[in-house]
């Protein structure tokens, strides 16, 4: 069962935040004391939003990270919608993380493929930390459910398509989130907890549930989030 491979940590309502953008910065720091560098891939919508804003009050070596994104909406970095400019709003530009350490996923170019598979190129061969989220219909960053994206097995950035605006995307694939050194998802609140019963206890089909793609990694969730799993009281 998927939930043997996952590292399953509930915490209290008033402490998701912290936990999370604790687990974070300590991944960041082990990688740069190890490596003498880190990579992340950030994880878009909101739920990510408000550790980022915690994130960015934290004392980081932001010079030797480097900061990717494990999807991308195709509308220009400062559109509303684009997961950069969420990160840029809250952890990017508070933390003044430098210009050369930030790698946007350009969804919004004319020629989507050719420039995945530049970002592809920039992409180290494994990040040290992926932080993704979970979507009510199981998808992880943008691999949805039964899409041709989420059965890629060579390209490691393909175009995607979301059956929810903004449809076109860009999105890193299975074999980047196997790469991986260590990856995090983070849900939060009842709307998610189908999705994550799903994932960590139900049959393995990443194909039709992609977040399952991350189950051997730590799944940072609140009460809410985890009232699904067994053993979890409701
Ligand atoms: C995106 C995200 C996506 C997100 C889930 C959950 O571009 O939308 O990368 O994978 O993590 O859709 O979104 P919320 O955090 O907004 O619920």
């Amino acid at each position: 069962m998927a939930r043997d491979l996952a590292q399953v940590v509930i915490a209290p309502a008033e402490r998701w935040v912290e936990e999370a953008a604790a687990r974070i910065a300590g991944g960041l720091e082990a990688s740069v004391v190890a490596r003498g560098w880190a990579s992340i891939a950030l994880a878009g919508g909101e739920t990510p939003r408000p550790v980022y804003q915690r994130l960015a009050a934290m004392t980081l070596p932001w010079n030797k990270i480097d900061v990717f994104f494990g999807d991308e909406r195709a509308v220009p970095p400062d559109h509303r919608d684009s997961n950069y400019h969420m990160a840029a709003e809250s952890l990017l530009d508070p933390a003044g993380v430098p210009l050369a350490r930030r790698h946007r996923m350009p969804a919004d170019a004319a020629d989507r493929t050719s420039a995945a598979a530049e970002y592809a190129e920039q992409l180290p061969e494994r990040l040290d930390l992926l932080v993704l989220g979970v979507g009510r219909d199981g998808h992880t960053a943008s691999l949805f459910p039964g899409s041709r994206a989420v059965r890629e097995t060579w390209h490691r950035v393909v175009p995607s398509e979301s059956p929810v605006a903004p449809t076109l995307r860009m999105t890193i694939t299975p074999p980047v989130i196997a790469a991986a050194r260590a990856r995090l998802v983070l849900a939060r609140g009842r709307d998610k907890a189908a999705a994550v019963s799903r994932a960590l206890e139900g049959a393995d089909d990443p194909e039709q549930c992609p977040v399952q793609l991350a189950r051997s990694g730590v799944w940072l969730l609140d009460a809410d989030a985890a009232r699904g799993l067994v053993g979890t009281a409701a």
